[in-house]
């Protein structure tokens, strides 16, 4: 069990009681009189996420009431409670009623707990709950244990992680499983005809990679997952300037996505045939960078004119996509933080995503909703496709204007997916710009729940 929870008697541990201001006027009649006018002299309202601790008589931690949104508000954040952790003394705690949603709370309790402890020390809450009734506590595990894998990977700085230590997590995370593990690395992605991948990482001193992981039965439907592993996104010639270069040690959120959704997937030991693919790279500065206008054949065949060396997320999935397809997989699925419009179209915290199996859409709307790991679908518009034409090759990475960005990002890895029988494209942004319950600031796992459920619906 995740260390957030603990289980012991209810009895043993200090309630925690969830109040709304339609609610708290009843939950204080209810309050020893001492801690009514100790709750008006603290002028607590039960406002949402206002914490209030009330002492027993010995002046002990006798009770915690925490206030939420009213039920008929407009919105009402389930990870509410994942603020706990972050506020109360060290100790023991259960619900006495039931929060919004109590399995989500309890996964907020578990997030909330997260702390990036690599490069100081850190104090880890020591704020443990009793697992609440008629939770699946395995599964609430498992997914704050992907979460963490996920926001460890995307907070450690790439001078720490390059594509050889990103290499070094998915194979951990293979031998766990007992997955099989392997690696394409340097000049040998010339020879076996990954071609984007190497002219995107040739730049760097630290080898380009692709990273390919099996697991499971083969005779179970294939699902592959594709993650976008830019360790580091200078731009490339067509440099960044420095405040758009700042937080791009996430650009391999998409990778750290896809293994957190591969740990989920194997440790609920779903019936598939799970394969994950990472190209892994940085997008360096260097004398034997790529250029722009360079061209370069694809592993698929069309011949890719390069519009901008900063569109080199969409180069590396593409020949990783047009690998996976392969195979034929029967659900193909790629994670990458693609591109800047997406968050300008939707903000940080809503990725959007993209496929044209419309029964695929409705479930994953569905579960992101109830996972609290929102998504929201844009269009794979095709009359914006021929704004990726080039005049001399088969396609460009870049069209020159700068409508739509994030769909015609998506309409161009579409044109390397063949053979796969549903494809599904989510441009992730990875990151907490600033804490939110439940959410700490920097890295974070995005899509990778909202899928597992998913996931779990169609092969549990
Ligand atoms: N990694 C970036 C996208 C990105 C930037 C994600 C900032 C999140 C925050 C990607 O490689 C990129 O640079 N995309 C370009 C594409 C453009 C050159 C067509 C972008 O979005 O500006
Ligand atoms: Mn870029
Ligand atoms: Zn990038």
């Amino acid at each position: 069990m995740h260390p957030a929870f603990e289980t012991a008697h209810a009895a043993t541990a200090i309630p925690i009681t969830f109040a709304t201001k339609a609610t708290w006027d009843a939950i204080c009649g209810e309050l020893p009189p001492p801690s009514r006018e100790f709750a008006k002299a603290n002028g607590f309202a039960a406002k949402p996420g206002a914490c209030l601790t009330l002492p027993s008589v010995e002046g002990k931690l006798a009770q915690v009431v925490f206030g939420l949104e009213d039920a008929t508000s407009t919105y009402r954040d389930p990870f509410r409670p994942g603020l706990l952790p972050g506020l109360l003394p060290p100790g023991l705690y259960h619900f006495t009623n039931a929060p919004h949603n109590t399995r989500l709370a309890a996964l907020a309790f578990a997030l909330g707990s997260y702390r990036f402890g690599r490069y100081r020390k850190v104090d880890m809450p020591n704020v443990r709950l009793v697992p609440p009734e008629g939770i699946d506590m395995a599964a609430i595990t498992r997914m704050a244990e992907a979460a963490t894998l996920a926001r460890d990977l995307i907070n450690t700085p790439s001078n720490d992680m390059g594509p050889e230590e990103l290499a070094q997590a998915a194979q951990q995370l293979a031998q766990r499983f007992g997955a099989d593990f392997s690696c394409i690395v340097g000049d040998d992605l010339i020879g076996q005809n990954f071609p984007l991948l190497h002219a995107v990482g040739m730049a760097s001193s630290r080898a380009p990679r692709l990273i390919d992981l099996s697991w499971g039965d083969p005779s179970h439907p294939r699902v592959t997952l594709v993650g976008k592993g830019v360790c580091f996104d200078t731009g490339g010639l067509d440099l960044k300037p420095s405040a758009g270069m700042l937080l791009m040690k996430k650009d391999m959120g998409g990778a750290a996505n896809v293994l957190a959704l591969a740990l989920m997937v194997m440790d609920a030991k779903l019936k598939v045939r799970l394969r994950v693919l990472i190209p892994a790279v940085e997008n360096a500065v260097a004398g034997n960078a790529f250029r722009p206008l360079d061209i370069f054949t694809s592993r698929k065949g069309l011949k890719v004119e390069i519009g901008n060396t900063d569109a080199e997320g969409r180069l590396v999935l593409a020949d990783a996509l047009a690998l996976a397809c392969e195979e034929k997989p029967d659900l193909l699925i790629d994670l990458g933080t693609l591109t800047g419009a997406a968050r300008v179209a939707l903000g940080p915290d809503l990725p959007p995503f993209y496929t044209d199996d419309e029964a695929l859409a409705l479930d994953l709307s569905r579960c992101a909703a109830a996972e609290n790991d929102p998504l929201w679908r844009l269009p794979l518009w095709p009359p914006y496709d021929a704004w990726l034409d080039s005049k001399v090759a088969d396609v460009n990475n870049a069209p020159s204007g700068t409508f739509a960005g994030s769909i015609t990002c998506a309409l161009f890895l579409q044109r390397f997916v063949e053979n796969a029988k549903s494809w599904l494209h989510v441009d992730i942004y990875g990151w907490t710009p600033s804490a939110k319950p439940a959410r700490p600031e920097g890295g974070e796992c995005q899509a990778a729940r909202a899928i597992f459920a998913l996931l779990g619906e169609r092969y549990g």
